[in-house]
């Protein structure tokens, strides 16, 4: 069996590492049992060949290649070099780079993860191909069509072969728009193997010590939604939300290169309190450190909502809504985008100490790519 996994932008690489290890350490397995049998009855267990397929959405050496590095990722396979764009002419270029890999390698699935635009122009060209699709982190909903990552996730569910699904509200959506139960698989979260697994080396990482930070006593942010970072009346406002708890505690902030690009148009940059630290965007191990040690994120990723309530770290959610409900249903997650002086209120809170208390989803152990494999397998 032939797979092809893509990744496009940052979130994509650590939801596609341990899918890559579960492929190898099942051929490895596959291969001592071919061993054990050479000489008796025919295994009739698959080999699985596996490449991974890079568009280049993201391709600076911090949005990308660093990630390549922490997550002991192979050099892709195949690096389509589309770059940036307008959605139209990003998404179309993927689909015209990627539908040559298609045709020359013959793949018998397509495994595509997330929700970014190379998610659904590999899956679109794929299934114009005849070639079956595995949609990794399917069923998620915000019901909010002007994002366009939740565009994405409905269009590439409608055509998946195969829907993995992380939380149980991806199971009720999905029966809600009429996909059989067989297509649908309840896995757990292949974001969550990457944080068990690579927990132990970012328990090793410099970073606390390199900005001055004490664990537990600063807090982490992440903006680069286009409806918060776009706009410069929004935008201030955050600010503002920022400037507010760095009085209270030091700020470590990567700036994406999107919010980067905004803060100098709207010349922000000068604005922030001191207390806090912007930084180029960081790698998966000290990131995750960070995340590890935070005593409070402000966020709106939809992965660092899932990574956080994992982790057990307070996180404020800077969006009006959230296609991961798990989070704020059990999880460390409040989602206070759409008052500010709400999120104010919520972060000074915990900062006082009161914190939220948060259970582990369902099936977030580890093993979620594991289990990819074996229904894949299974057919
Ligand atoms: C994309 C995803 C978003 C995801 C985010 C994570 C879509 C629709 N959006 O948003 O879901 O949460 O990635 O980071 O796919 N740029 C660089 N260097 C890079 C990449 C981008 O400078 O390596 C700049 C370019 O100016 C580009 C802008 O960032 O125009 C936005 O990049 P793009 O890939 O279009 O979307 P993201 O905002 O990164």
């Amino acid at each position: 069996m032939k797979i092809i996994s893509v990744v496009g932008a940052r979130p994509n690489f650590m939801k596609v590492a341990p899918i890559h290890r579960a492929i190898k350490k099942y051929s490895i397995q596959n291969l001592s049992t071919h061993r054990v049998l050479r000489t008796g009855r025919q295994d009739s267990s698959p080999e699985i060949q596996h490449l991974i397929c890079h568009t280049g959405q993201h391709y600076d050496e911090k949005m990308s290649k660093v990630f390549f590095d922490d997550l002991e990722l192979p050099k892709p396979d195949y690096y389509l070099g589309v770059g940036s764009g307008s959605h139209a002419e990003q998404t179309a270029r993927v689909m015209i780079e990627f539908e040559k890999v298609l045709i020359k390698e013959q793949p018998d699935l397509v495994l595509v993860v997330g929700d970014v635009n190379s998610t659904i122009a590999c899956s679109l060209t794929a299934k114009k191909l005849h070639i079956r699709v595995a949609h990794v982190e399917a069923g998620l909903r915000s019901f909010d069509m002007d994002m366009p990552e939740e565009v994405n996730r409905v269009l590439v569910d409608r055509i998946s072969d195969y829907l993995f699904v992380t939380e149980k509200s991806g199971i009720e959506n999905l029966k809600n728009e009429g996909v059989a139960d067989s297509k649908v698989h309840f896995v757990g979260h292949v974001m969550i193997d990457s944080v068990v697994h690579y927990l132990p080396k970012a328990e090793k990482s410099n970073i606390l010590n390199h900005y001055n930070l004490i664990s537990n006593n600063f807090v982490l942010v992440t903006l680069h939604r286009p409806s918060n970072v776009d706009g410069e009346q929004q935008l201030r406002k955050l600010f503002n939300l920022l400037n507010h708890v760095a009085e209270k505690r030091k700020v470590v902030f990567p700036i994406h290169p999107r919010t980067k690009k905004y803060l100098e148009e709207f010349g922000m940059m000068n604005l922030l309190n001191n207390n806090i630290i912007l930084t180029e965007p960081i790698g998966y191990i000290d990131f995750l450190a960070l995340t590890k040690n935070a005593e409070l994120i402000l966020t709106d990723s939809g992965g660092i909502q899932e990574e956080s309530t994992y982790l057990g770290v307070q996180c404020i959610t800077l969006r009006t809504t959230t296609e991961r409900p798990i989070t704020v249903e059990i999880g460390t997650n409040q989602l206070l985008g759409s008052d500010l002086d709400k999120a104010k209120k919520a972060a000074m809170d915990i900062l006082d100490g009161k914190k939220k208390n948060g259970q582990i989803p369902d099936k977030w152990d580890g093993r979620a790519a594991v289990r990819i494999v074996e229904n894949i397998l299974k057919g």
